[in-house]
């Protein structure tokens, strides 16, 4: 076993290097190999190989030109019959991307040992083009927290280095390939690749892609408010109310309204449920309405994660009553325009055809009564948006009784006063 080891040794090295460290006449120099480094796909370009020192009117040699990753596959050759310098032309393909080496050895004549060059390298240059990006999940597709990868996807193309632009600007990345994590909405926006190579100082190739539109789409999060929107009345009493639901955050809310954690849905008694995405409730206020409201927003493709309002009590009373704060206003404005009753006289006639009075005055009411209630009852609500709301619904009212010019058949005096107050 041993022994057989040794002669596979031996063989193989007097295969190798036959005739090693004989000096043998019939023995070729290493030949030398040159030409360019760069070549572009397509071109003609030539190499050059020779024995250097040869003399002249040496025997004929034959100069080949191999891959060196493929020794059995000649590609081009040169019969140097006259002692010249062996120029080998070659129409440049991909294929010749990598070492290239030469072989020397004798023109028909089989006693000469052939000889090989060193390696050349050379690098083919296929000009970029036809960029285009895909992007994994499309780009009009993603939610925020998902990861996003756009790959710079080129036709052809080698040795091609890779920019992206974000919104015009570089991004910086070099990558063909470009990978966001835990998207959030800042992400959004137009994604670029400009994809580019070069054969020498003055040619340069570049293709870009068409640009992709991000959108990311945010998950509903934060606050959710309900705000009452309208109301109707009818003698001095609120007998329908709508309320609107409104989230934060979210690209795609949908909305859930409960009474006392039982749903409403659709349609019922004394409510209907409005608008495609659920977030207005319409209400007749009355016994079977009373109690406590809240909504809850959830993304209409997965009802799993919810956020939901403060509660918010409704009721006939809470909408009517008057307060002992109410009440006072009123009895100092009284005051105030038995002070200025002579002066305001005059103006009466005209401030009474400008402003609508009742709506203004329930307004003023409920503003304060349903504070105060709110105040009283929840504690753990998120007071201030309440009271946001409610002085957005007031405006509105004030909006509306503007608007209502024609109302003058009973101003009261209070309102007029409130008016001389307010200006
Ligand atoms: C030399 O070899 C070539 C093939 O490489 C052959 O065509 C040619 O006839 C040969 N010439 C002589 C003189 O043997
Ligand atoms: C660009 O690529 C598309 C497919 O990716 C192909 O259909 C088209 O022929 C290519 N154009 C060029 C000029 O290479
Ligand atoms: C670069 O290549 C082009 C195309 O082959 C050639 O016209 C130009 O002279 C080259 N420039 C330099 C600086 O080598
Ligand atoms: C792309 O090529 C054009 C000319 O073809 C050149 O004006 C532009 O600067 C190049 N862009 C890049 C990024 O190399
Ligand atoms: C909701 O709860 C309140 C307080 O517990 C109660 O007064 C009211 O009647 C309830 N409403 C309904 C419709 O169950």
């Amino acid at each position: 076993m041993e022994s057989m080891h040794v002669s596979l040794i031996l063989i193989g090295l007097s295969v190798l290097c036959p005739r090693t460290g004989a000096l043998d006449e019939h023995q070729l120099e290493e030949p030398v190999l040159y030409g360019p480094s760069v070549a572009l796909e397509g071109s003609t370009v030539e190499f050059y190989c020779e024995i250097p020192g040869r003399p002249a009117g040496s025997l004929p040699l034959l100069y080949e030109l191999y891959m060196e990753s493929n020794p059995g596959r000649m590609i081009g050759e040169h019969s140097s019959l006259f002692g010249e310098i062996g120029t080998i032309p070659l129409v440049i393909n991909t294929q010749h991307d990598g070492r290239l080496v030469c072989k020397a050895s004798g023109h028909n004549n089989t006693d000469i040992r052939s000889s090989l060059s060193q390696g050349l390298d050379l690098k083919v240059i296929v000009p970029v083009a036809n960029v285009s990006i895909i992007s994994d999940p499309a780009g009009d597709d993603v939610w925020e927290g998902q990861t996003l990868t756009l790959r710079c996807e080129k036709s052809k193309g080698t040795y091609v280095s890779y920019e992206w632009l974000w919104n015009e600007r570089p991004y910086g990345t070099t990558d063909d390939t470009l990978i966001i994590h835990r998207l959030s909405a800042l992400n959004s926006g137009d994604y670029m690749c400009v994809a580019s190579n070069q054969f020498n100082d003055t040619t340069t190739f570049n293709s870009s892609s068409a640009v992709i539109s991000v959108k990311v789409k945010e998950s509903v999060g934060g606050a959710v408010t309900v705000t009452p929107v309208t109301h109707t009345g009818r003698d001095f009493q609120v007998v329908g109310l709508v309320l609107r639901c409104a989230v934060e955050r979210g690209s795609f809310p949908h909305y859930r309204w409960f009474l006392n954690s039982t749903r409403l849905e659709g349609r019922g008694g004394f409510y209907a449920v409005a608008w495609s995405d659920g977030s207005v409730l319409s209400l007749s206020v009355g016994p079977d309405s009373a109690g406590f409201y809240h909504c809850e927003a959830s993304d209409s493709f997965d009802s799993r994660t919810s956020v939901r309002s403060a509660n918010m009590l409704i009721n006939e009373e809470v909408l009517n009553r008057v307060s002992p704060a109410a009440a006072l206003v009123v009895l100092g404005c009284f005051a105030l325009l038995s002070a200025a009753v002579m002066s305001c006289c005059v103006y009466g006639v005209v401030l009474r055809r400008r402003y609508s009075g009742k709506n203004l005055l329930i307004e003023q009411r409920r503003r304060m009564e349903i504070a105060v209630k709110h105040e009283d009852e929840e504690e753990d609500d998120n007071y201030p948006e309440t009271l946001e709301s409610y002085e957005e619904d007031a405006v509105l009212a004030d909006k509306m009784s503007d608007s209502a010019e024609e109302d003058d058949g009973s101003v009261d005096e209070t309102l007029l006063c409130e008016d001389a107050v307010s200006k």
